[in-house]
């Protein structure tokens, strides 16, 4: 297996507008963030993933780009990314770069263009279609936002296809000038010194020639089978690879939601020359399999993603790599996913968590607040709702009668992207320490109990334990390179593994249970010193009674 700095980095997802507000108008920004510099780098981060920071009408806040070279004006100007770059460089942290080219804007020049008639040369940077008649899309699809992925516009009496919000018309990536047009650009962001890019929906980018109707599974048809992983997506990233991402030192992470394992081998190989890492979604979604749609508050057991979890470790080890992560934008807070938030839990759980991910194999992603065990918040009314996909849902499942208010409720406010979106909690006074003035998203207001002041001065904070963490790994290469194997598959309590590189093992137990569990030590671990552990405990005994969400590392 190749060493290469990337695997061996800690990532940390900044998500500007909930970052940290410089100015009191309310939404992070770029000054925010060089503000903070030195608090990333005591926790010992080597790489920043910056959500997106371009020229936006921020219908999808920022993933609706409008310019791909310039700065939303809310985050700031080109020089504060400057500035913030090159202090970031300074301290030895790097950046990686969202880059979201599955679609534009309805505002970007390009779509302006391409939406005044049927024979301008933007015509084909998008996916325009007939519908089947007057008033019926060209299939079925819905779109992720809600709604027919298909948008009537009424100046050519066509459709376009948006598989997120009708403000983001889908980029037709078999149109070579349109990959042009991308290429150059990420040229451009690559030799002003970013460090890598973070590829949005980068599965989705190659669509199948047919567009057929797809199979209905909640309340349109389901287009993944014809725009997930689709015929050139390989084609078009070994391209991509060839014209930018092979002439500099950078990262590359692709978001692939959907895609198999064998098709992971392929985008992040070893030799495939395409992505360095996937992102993938196995452990954390339901797929489908929720109560409605992606809507559910239900638990996965913990047999079910171990066993996911293990399938990613073992499988793709020495051939290709994965990213290790909890949560993000995208998802609720990790310790109210998978630990448990109630207060007397809520910092063994977090810790639980940081280790059970952290010793796995893959680049681990600590998304901002995460590292301070951040909850979900504990919302009370759709109008507290600021993420376009759950205002969508709430109005399609709910207003539109499909389901009750009583039967949605607990289900879209576990999973609502606004979850992770609220501000980071620096300290206890006024706003969290965010913004001096309205936050454009409500704190969470377990903020005096929770906030980064608190956790940076107690030694046994969450905040000091993912710093520990981080340290580990760069002391021990086992944690990076390691060979993974499951124990104890079938216990609904512990979440078992071993990790082995040359002479050197690891054994991680973590407890997933609000209750104490015994557990014996295998015979080649009893007596080993222990590594770091979330509790204090006769670590080195053969006979152990855990506490619960207990998690500790031996080393032999
Ligand atoms: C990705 C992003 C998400 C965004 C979507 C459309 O999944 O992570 O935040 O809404 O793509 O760009
Ligand atoms: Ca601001």
């Amino acid at each position: 297996m190749n060493k290469t700095w990337w695997k061996e980095a800690v990532i940390y997802q900044i998500y500007p507008r909930s970052f940290m507000d410089s100015n009191g108008d309310g939404i992070g920004d770029l000054k925010g963030i060089t503000s903070r510099l030195d608090y990333l780098k005591y926790l010992g981060i080597d790489v920043i993933w910056l959500s997106p920071v371009y020229k936006s009408p921020n219908d999808d806040n920022g993933y609706d780009i409008s310019d791909y070279q310039d700065i939303m004006d809310e985050f700031g100007t080109m020089e504060d990314f400057d500035e913030m770059l090159a202090a970031a460089h300074e301290r030895g942290i790097r950046i990686v770069m969202d880059l979201v080219v599955n679609h534009t804007s309805d505002e970007h020049r390009w779509f302006v263009e391409s939406r005044k008639s049927t024979d301008n040369e933007y015509r084909d940077y998008y996916i325009w279609r007939e519908g089947k008649d007057a008033q019926t899309p060209p299939n079925n699809w819905g779109s992720c936002f809600s709604g027919s992925a298909w948008q009537y516009d009424e100046e050519t009496s066509m459709y376009y296809l948006h598989l997120f919000s009708k403000k983001q018309p889908d980029l037709n990536w078999d149109n070579p000038k349109v990959r042009k047009e991308v290429f150059d650009m990420m040229t451009w962001w690559c030799d002003k010194g970013i460090d890598g890019f973070r590829m949005d929906v980068i599965s989705m980018i190659s669509k199948t020639k047919e567009m057929p109707d797809g199979e209905v599974t909640d309340l349109y048809g389901d287009f993944s089978p014809y725009c997930i992983h689709g015929p050139n997506v390989h084609k078009y990233l070994q391209e991509m690879n060839e014209k930018v991402l092979s002439k500099y030192d950078i990262m590359t992470v692709g978001e692939t939601a959907g895609v198999t394992i064998e098709q992971a081998k392929q985008y992040a190989g070893e030799d495939t020359h395409e992505l360095n890492m996937v992102f993938q979604f196995e452990h954390v979604e339901r797929n489908g399999s929720g109560k409605y749609g992606k809507w559910t508050n239900e638990q996965l057991p913990l047999t079910v993603l171990k066993k996911t979890m293990s399938r990613w470790q073992t499988e793709l080890y020495g051939k290709a790599w994965n990213s290790l992560f909890w949560d993000n934008h995208d998802q609720p807070r990790a310790v109210s996913n998978f630990g448990d938030d109630r207060p007397q839990y809520r910092e063994a759980s977090a810790k639980m968590l940081a280790t059970c991910l952290h010793m796995q194999q893959g680049t681990p992603y600590i998304y901002q607040g995460e590292e301070l065990g951040m909850t979900n918040y504990p919302f009370q009314s759709p109008e507290e709702f600021r993420d376009i996909e759950s205002i969508n849902a709430y109005k399609e499942w709910c207003s539109d009668g499909v389901v009750s208010h009583e039967d949605f409720w607990p289900c879209i406010i576990f999973k609502s992207r606004d979850n992770a979106r609220t501000p980071v909690q620096w300290d206890d006074s006024w706003q969290a320490g965010f913004t001096a003035g309205t936050p454009w998203i409500a704190v969470n207001p377990n903020y005096k109990e929770i906030n980064a002041k608190a956790e940076t001065a107690d030694p046994n904070s969450v905040f000091h334990y993912y710093k520990k963490l981080i340290e580990l790994r760069k002391k021990n290469p086992i944690m990076v390179y390691g060979k993974y194997d499951l124990m104890l598959e079938d216990s609904e309590e512990l979440f078992v593994y071993t990790r082995t590189l040359d002479e050197e093992k690891l054994l991680v137990v973590c407890s997933f249970c609000d209750h104490e569990t015994s557990f014996t030590v295998p015979d080649e671990f009893v007596g080993a010193p222990c590594l770091i552990s979330n509790m204090e405990n006769a670590y080195g005994k053969a006979e152990m009674t855990l506490k619960p969400y207990e998690a500790f590392v031996l080393k032999r």
